[in-house]
């Protein structure tokens, strides 16, 4: 299989690209920190399929499927993972190719994004607040303007990312609407092991006996999913029934909430779309997971 262009400078990502947008190209982008799994790759996929697709009045310029990978510095608070969050190129252009993504960027210089001389953020204020924002100060910050400048270097018509960072996805919509970035955020759903725990590249870290209990943080909310089916709506009962679970398996709770999909407001009762959210830590690595509730 041919391997997806690999581009390292940013600069001459963008300059190929605008000249890709000139030559009437429809462009689909999946930005990812790379060690790809299952998850990233059915988002490339979706990039595939519906850039292929995408409405064409007429015109018929290429169609192509891009993909970043890049550990962003900006969205690591002190003392996470950056420097150990785990790296594999060569392992995810192979993935990308299989995919069906035409071109990856993967900046070799993290200066070469953020320079000394860096000063511009991108914050959006309320759906970054509380759940993963209030644990992880400063996350969203990075992310939204990581996102921002990959939008601005790609230019993209169509751009994927998946509801398993459901607060991320929140985020990425707000940034879009308002600063009118014309892109279409499409979110996609949770790509899961067979027994339920999401795929994450953080997965890695988890030692054999982290990984069994780390099955507890899918089961807890699939257990309030039940709960709820069954007709019990108080959000404090979902909560605590989520977080015993948690404590059974020796995780420490960071968060569980119960959520309006659009806003991520806390709920007291459980709605119809209601989104259950959990995140915990299995040793030292910190998992996240969600569920809409029926
Ligand atoms: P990363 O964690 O590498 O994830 C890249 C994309 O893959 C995100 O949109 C994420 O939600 C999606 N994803 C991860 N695991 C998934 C799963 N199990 N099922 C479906 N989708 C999944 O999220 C980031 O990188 C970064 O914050 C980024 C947006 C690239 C900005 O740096």
């Amino acid at each position: 299989m041919r391997l997806p262009e690999l581009i390292t400078d940013p600069a001459a990502w963008q300059a190929r690209c605008l000249e890709d947008r000139d030559a009437g190209a429809r462009i689909a982008l999946v930005p990812t920190m790379g060690f790809l799994h299952e998850g990233h790759l059915s988002l490339m996929r979706a990039a595939r399929q519906r850039i292929d697709a995408y409405e064409t009045r007429g015109q018929r310029g290429p169609r192509l499927a891009l993909a970043s990978v890049f550990v962003n510095p900006t969205q690591f608070g002190p003392g996470e993972d950056l420097s150990r969050y785990p790296r594999d190129l060569e392992g995810d252009l192979a993935k990308c190719a299989a995919a069906g993504i035409d071109r990856v960027l993967a900046p070799a210089d993290p200066a070469a994004v953020f320079s000394p001389a860096h000063e511009t953020w991108v914050s959006v204020e309320k759906v970054s607040q509380g759940l993963c924002g209030a644990s992880r100060p400063g996350h969203f910050r990075g992310v939204a303007t990581v996102v921002a400048k990959l939008f601005n270097l790609t230019r993209p018509h169509l751009a994927f990312f998946g509801e398993k960072d459901f607060q991320q996805l929140a985020v990425i919509r707000a940034m879009a609407r308002d600063l009118a970035f014309g892109v279409e955020v499409v979110g996609m759903p949770i790509v899961r092991e067979p027994d339920g725990l999401a795929l994450s590249s953080r997965n890695a870290y988890l030692s054999p006996d982290e990984r069994a209990r780390a099955l507890a943080l899918s089961r807890a909310l699939f257990a309030a999913r039940d709960a709820v089916r069954r007709g019990e709506r108080d959000g404090e009962a979902l909560r605590r029934g989520a977080r015993e679970r948690l404590a059974a398996a020796g995780a420490r709770v960071d968060y569980v909430e119960i959520v309006d999909p659009v806003s991520l407001a806390p709920v007291a009762r459980a709605a119809p779309g209601s989104v259950m959210l959990a995140a915990a830590f299995f040793g030292s690595t910190r998992l996240i997971d969600n569920l809409a509730l029926p």
